[in-house]
């Protein structure tokens, strides 16, 4: 019989290539989006026809047990969230609702209406913040940095705390950075590659960066979501770090993308106090052991054939974007 998986937050970066990818397993996608004055579907434009969407919100509880109720899931992913940490300080409280009691609200909603749906939550690496070991693994105590950090480690501890206390299949994937074309504009890396195309192609001159020293373990978004699928095929539920094992700083990235593109990156990079937070998660860098162990995942794209992707698509998409207006404008 086909399955159903019910995805939250699918028009992110994570859930347009999660929904390809469960497209692609033969599975019955259903989507949630939220009411917005303007439809923001971009990223799941080449897929819109094949998906279900159905309205929601991870702040209302009553959204979210009609769709459960209705769609009757095999497989939740709540990949939805207020996920860009420097907006946590600013809407430390929003955050919380959506980040951290969003995961409460939907797992309640999965209690009551179909507490056999196996559950997965977007935990992320964030939650190691000032960090007490390196790598970090699943055992690695937590020590968030941000009111994004903080809610995220609610979230993954009360779909801890739900699978000891309702017997519930939910598992947490300790995500570290992914990235893709498909990120969005403020994170750093999308940030970096996009300029640089602007830059090449003429259209600017700089780009404002912060804190250039803090290191990331980034990997590639369409490999993540493999991994976030296999933990809910195991037997039993359990969390898993997913992370390629090995840290870049902020500086390395730059320095790639910019001589991808055949530019001398100290050129254009301006330093701006604006950029850099109150504090810093300075070093993340995870240990997949576990997860190539137990699930056989292992990330294929690595860091510099991701850049190199990444530089790539920007520059040919706004050249596309500068010919189409051109003829628009004739
Ligand atoms: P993203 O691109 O920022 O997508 C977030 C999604 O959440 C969007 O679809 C957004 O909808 C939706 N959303 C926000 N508030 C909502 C609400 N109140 N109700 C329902 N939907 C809401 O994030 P991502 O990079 O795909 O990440 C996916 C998940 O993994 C997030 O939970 C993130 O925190 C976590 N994570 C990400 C990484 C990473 O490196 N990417 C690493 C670890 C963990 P709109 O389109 O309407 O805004
Ligand atoms: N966004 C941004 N903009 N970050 C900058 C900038 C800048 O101009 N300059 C330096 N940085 C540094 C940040 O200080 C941070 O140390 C690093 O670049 C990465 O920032 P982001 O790309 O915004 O990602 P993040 O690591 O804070 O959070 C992402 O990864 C988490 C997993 O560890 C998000 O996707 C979170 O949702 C995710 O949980």
């Amino acid at each position: 019989m086909t399955k159903k998986a019910l995805i939250t937050g699918i028009t992110g970066q994570d859930g347009s290539y999660l929904s390809g990818f469960l497209l692609e397993k033969g599975y019955e996608v259903y989507g949630m989006v939220r009411r917005s004055s303007v439809e923001r579907f971009e990223r799941i434009e080449h897929i819109k026809d094949r998906v279900h969407l159905v309205q929601g919100d991870l702040t209302d509880q009553s959204s979210l047990d009609e769709a459960v109720k209705e769609i009757q899931p095999d497989e939740v992913y709540n990949l939805a969230a207020q996920s860009f940490v420097p907006t946590s300080w600013n809407q430390p409280t929003l955050t919380g609702e959506i980040t951290g009691l969003g995961a409460t609200r939907l797992l309640e909603a999965l209690r009551k209406l179909k507490p056999d749906a196996r559950f997965y939550q977007a935990s992320s690496s964030e939650m190691f913040g000032k960090v007490r070991e390196v790598p970090q693994t699943e055992l690695t105590p937590f020590h968030p940095r941000s009111p994004y950090g903080v809610a995220k480690v609610y979230a993954h501890f009360i779909t801890v705390n739900y699978r000891e206390s309702y017997d519930m299949f939910a598992c947490s994937g300790i995500l570290f950075n992914h990235e893709s074309p498909r990120r969005g504009l403020e994170f750093v890396t999308r940030k970096i590659t996009h300029g640089v195309a602007r830059i090449k192609l003429g259209l600017a001159n700089e780009i404002r960066l912060g804190n250039l020293d803090a290191k990331r373990d980034w990997g590639y978004a369409g490999d993540y979501v493999e991994a976030m699928w296999l933990m809910l095929q195991q037997d039993r539920p359990d969390d898993y770090v997913i992370a390629s094992g090995e840290t870049h700083s902020v500086r390395e990235f730059v320095e790639a993308a910019f001589s991808s593109a055949g530019l001398d990156w100290e050129r254009f990079v301006v330093l701006d106090p604006k950029f850099v937070r109150p504090a810093e998660v300075d070093l993340l860098i995870g240990d997949p052991k576990k997860a190539r162990e137990k699930l056989g995942w292992s990330p294929k794209v690595g860091f510099r054939d991701l850049v190199k992707m990444m530089v790539e698509e920007d520059i040919e998409t706004l050249k596309n974007s500068i010919s189409l207006n051109s003829i628009v404008n004739t």
